[in-house]
């Protein structure tokens, strides 16, 4: 069985991400989770620090594998023997960024196909940008990321001095 692709930047995870991760386990059996090395995003957390939370939440879901990548997606599906990725939407927000990603993705790589799963009402509104602002200003956000996430969030803020 080749896996399915969950590509992000996971900057941090969220109850969203897992939702998803859940979701995509279920219909594929086997999923690699694929944290994306984007420096130009200036993420707040290294590849390996968003590799650690992810392996430390994936370690109860079996059949998860979780790994980095840089460079363009269709190559690392290609190189991993993977036909699908897997990306959540939230809301009608979401679609037209995915929508692009998806067909550009197509056009490039013919075999691949770009499965898209709704999160839970319940995470539709989450985004790691509003939760690193949220904790990076002191906030209360244990609602929205497993403790792993949270501690790692609360441990950044203090570095800058909050
Ligand atoms: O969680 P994100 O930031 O929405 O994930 C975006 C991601 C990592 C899936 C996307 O930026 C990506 O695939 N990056 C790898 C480079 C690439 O293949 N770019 C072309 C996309 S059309």
């Amino acid at each position: 069985m080749t896996p399915a692709i969950y590509p992000g930047s996971f900057d941090p995870v969220t109850y969203g991400h897992i939702d998803v991760m859940r979701r995509a386990l279920g219909i594929f059996g086997r999923l690699v989770v694929a944290v994306a090395d984007n420096p130009e995003k200036d993420p707040l957390f290294t590849v390996p620090e968003r590799l650690q939370m992810l392996r430390d939440i994936a370690g109860g879901m079996p059949g998860v594998e979780v790994d980095s990548f840089s460079g363009l997606l269709v190559e690392y599906a290609r190189r991993r023997g993977a036909s699908v990725i897997v990306r959540g939407l939230r809301a009608l927000s979401d679609f037209e960024y995915e929508f692009q990603m998806a067909l550009t993705n197509r056009k490039i790589c013919g075999d691949l196909e770009t499965v898209f799963l709704m999160t839970s009402e319940g995470y539709s509104y989450l985004s790691s940008r509003a939760i690193k602002e949220i904790a990076l200003l002191g906030g209360d956000v244990s609602a929205f990321v497993p403790t792993v996430v949270a501690e790692m969030l609360s441990a950044r803020g203090q570095a800058r001095g909050r």
